[in-house]
C-alpha cells in the first residue's frame, strides 16, 4: 500500500506546503491536508472550481488528488482551549472539530493511520516589529503558532503513525543568524522548532520508530512571507550572494521533503537540512 501523508498548513498553491504535497503525491502518497480555519472556505472553493488545476499537475500528467481537507487551528489542542470570541466568530462557527486533538481523532476515524506528518505553518502577529519592541503576548503567540503547534501535532499524531514513518517541519535561518526584519519572536520560534526537532527525534524515534527532521528553506514569495514585508529583498539578496545564483523553487523544497520522509533517508533524523541554494554557508555578502 502507498504511504499516507497529513500536511498541515496548506491554504493555496503558492507555499511550501503545497509543493511538498505535490512531491509526495508524485511519489505515490495519499494526501490529506490541514487548512487554517479562516482560510478554509476560499481554499475549498478554489479547489472545487478548478482554480488550482494547473498547479495540481504532476510530472506524469495526472492531477494531484487531495483526498480530504481538514479544518485546523493548530494553536488549540482541544475544545476546552478555545476562547469564546473564537468559538462564536463566524469564520470558525461554520466548521467543527478543528482543534489538534479533534483533527487527529477525525483522521483516525477516517483512515486509521498515517505514515507522514508535515508541519508547514507559522504565524507571528508582531513579525514586522523588531524583537526589542515585541510584546509578551506577540512573542508567545509566535511560539504557540509556529513551534508548539508542531509539538502538539506530533504528540497527537504519533499514536496513529505507522512505525518507520517520518515527520518534517519548515524552518528559517533567522533562528541561528540575526536577520533584521524577521521579528515578533519569529526568530525565537524557529530556534525552538530546530531544538525541538532534535529532542522530538530522540523521543519519537524511541517511542514509535518515527524520524523527525526540519528543512531550513531559503526565501519564497508565499502568502505568509509577503505578510512579513521584506521577502522580495531577501530573494534578491539570496540571488546575489548564494553559491547557486538561481531562483529557489518551492518544488526543490518539496523534493527534499519527499526524500527526507522516504526510506532513502532511513538513517537521517534530528537534522536541520538546508535547501537554500547554499546561502547558509556564506560568511560575508559580496
Ligand atoms: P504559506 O502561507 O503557504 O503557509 C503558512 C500556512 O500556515 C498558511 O496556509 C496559513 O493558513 C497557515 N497557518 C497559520 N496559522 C495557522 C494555525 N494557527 N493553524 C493552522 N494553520 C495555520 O507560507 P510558507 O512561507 O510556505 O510557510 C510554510 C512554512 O515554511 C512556515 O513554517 C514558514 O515559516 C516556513 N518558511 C518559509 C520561508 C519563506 O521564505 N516563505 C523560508 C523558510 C521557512
Amino acid at each position: 500500500r502507498g504511504k499516507r501523508a497529513f500536511i498541515a498548513g496548506v491554504a493555496d498553491d503558492n507555499g511550501y506546503g503545497w509543493a511538498i504535497a505535490k512531491a509526495l503525491a508524485a511519489a505515490g502518497a495519499e494526501i490529506l491536508v490541514g487548512t487554517w480555519v479562516p482560510a478554509l472556505n476560499i481554499f475549498e472553493t478554489s479547489l472545487r472550481r478548478g482554480k488550482f488545476d494547473e498547479s495540481r499537475k504532476l510530472p506524469d500528467g495526472s492531477l494531484m488528488d487531495i483526498v480530504k481537507v481538514y479544518p485546523l487551528d493548530a494553536v488549540y489542542d482541544s475544545p476546552d482551549d478555545v476562547p469564546e470570541d473564537v468559538k462564536s466568530n463566524k469564520r470558525y462557527a461554520g466548521s467543527s472539530n478543528w482543534t489538534v486533538k479533534e483533527v487527529v481523532e477525525s483522521v483516525k476515524n477516517d483512515f486509521g493511520s498515517i505514515d507522514i506528518l508535515v508541519h508547514s505553518l507559522a504565524n507571528g502577529p508582531e513579525v514586522t516589529k523588531p524583537l526589542l519592541e515585541t510584546s509578551r503576548r506577540g512573542y508567545l503567540a509566535a511560539i504557540s503558532a509556529s513551534s508548539y503547534s508542531y509539538v502538539s501535532l506530533l504528540q497527537h499524531f504519533l499514536p496513529i503513525m505507522n512505525p518507520g514513518g517520518a515527520s518534517i517541519s519548515l524552518t528559517y535561518i533567522a533562528s541561528e543568524r540575526a536577520i533584521p526584519g524577521y521579528g515578533g519572536g519569529m526568530s525565537s520560534a524557529k530556534a525552538a522548532l530546530e531544538s525541538d526537532t532534535r529532542v522530538l527525534a530522540f523521543e519519537a524515534g524511541r517511542k514509535g520508530k518515527i524520524r523527525v527532521n526540519t528543512i531550513s528553506a531559503g526565501p519564497l514569495g508565499s502568502r505568509a512571507a509577503k505578510a512579513i514585508g521584506f521577502i522580495e529583498k531577501m530573494i534578491e539578496y539570496s540571488y546575489v550572494n548564494a553559491p547557486l545564483q538561481k531562483e529557489l523553487l518551492a518544488d526543490e523544497v518539496g523534493n527534499t521533503a519527499a526524500f527526507l520522509v522516504s526510506s532513502l533517508a532511513s538513517a537521517i533524523t534530528g537534522s536541520t537540512v538546508y535547501v537554500d541554494n547554499g546561502l547558509n554557508t556564506m560568511g560575508i555578502a559580496i
